[in-house]
């Protein structure tokens, strides 16, 4: 039986807010953790009504909510609006915001200072970059500067161009160490948690009994400790591409479209607005207010057409 303060069950007004040292525990226990992504105000009720544990503000939203064609162009200060949005929607899960491409990987102390603005500006309770290598450098940094860090690991997006495309990662020997080695990097440079993308079941598997921090799986298999979607993927809102593990739970985008689609038929058509959309006013007051309409009727004779 859980201890904790938040379970399925718990009712929205009696959650507690996720800690750190939840998510920690939630591995240690084996209750999986769940995370989807949210990009405004309203994504993010929908996620703290739901439940979920957390929250990320991902750069995937360069594309399912601002039409980017990849993640790569979408800036600082568009990804700490999103953020600031996603804040004033929650509540109670851990929130997390991207470091976007080309805003972390030059320096440390330029790494430190986006941070810093996710951190400040959005409310964001920590921060996720992308890859080994050099960024394990860049995450120790962030995380010495007292911020949490979310390393990412296997598929990273950003560098999509340089893996060869949007493709699983760690298919051979070779590459399978390559993601070990980059996650055993990120997890000795303190990071909190390290999301898997895009790697085969198995050798995430075999990777999971070395990391001791909560990994998040997304297209990793089922040995994670948790698993993250993109929200427009789960609900059916983004037709982009649609990549193998985004399960898709409901079909919103096409509701969305019938919605609006039957609002202009009945604006073309007089149905609406209807008698229970308008606002009455006391016959009285309408008989004084047309009792002075011939005034108006002077100001427009001098009106110059
Ligand atoms: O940007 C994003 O949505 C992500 C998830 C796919 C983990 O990084």
């Amino acid at each position: 039986m859980s201890t904790d303060p938040r379970t399925p069950d718990t009712a929205p007004s009696e959650r507690l807010p996720i800690t750190l040292p939840q998510l920690l525990e939630r591995k240690r226990r084996g209750e999986p953790i769940v995370m989807v992504t949210a990009y405004d105000y309203p994504s993010a009720q929908v996620a703290e009504e739901a439940g979920v544990d957390t929250v990320l503000v991902g750069d995937s939203g360069a594309m399912t909510v601002l039409g980017y064609s990849s993640t790569v162009p979408v800036s600082v200060d568009e990804l700490v609006m999103l953020a600031s949005a996603v804040r004033r929607g929650l509540r109670t899960p851990f929130l997390v915001a991207d470091l976007p491409f080309g805003s972390y990987e030059a320096s440390d102390e330029h790494a430190i200072a986006t941070a810093q603005r996710f951190v400040k500006e959005a409310g964001a309770d920590a921060v996720k970059l992308e890859g080994g290598g050099a960024m394990v450098h860049r995450a120790r940094a962030i995380v010495e500067a007292g911020i949490p860090v979310q390393g990412h690991v296997g598929l990273t997006p950003q560098t999509a161009t340089a893996l060869g495309g949007y493709k699983a990662q760690g298919r051979t020997a070779e590459r399978a160490i390559d993601v070990a080695n980059d996650a055993l990097a990120l997890q000795e440079a303190g990071c909190f948690s390290i999301v898997f993308e895009a790697v085969p079941a198995a050798v995430t598997e075999l990777i999971m009994e070395h990391i001791r921090v909560p990994v998040i799986g997304i297209g990793a298999g089922n040995t994670t400790d948790g698993q993250v979607l993109v929200f427009h993927d789960l609900l059916g809102i983004y037709d982009g591409q649609h990549p193998r593990f985004a399960k898709r739970y409901a079909n919103v985008k096409d509701d969305m479209i019938a919605g609006v689609r039957a609002y202009a038929r009945e604006v073309r058509s007089g149905a609406f607005p209807g008698t229970e959309h308008t606002y009455s006013i006391d016959p009285s007051e309408l008989e004084r207010f047309r009792a002075r309409l011939p005034e108006f009727g002077e100001r427009l004779a001098r009106f110059d057409w």
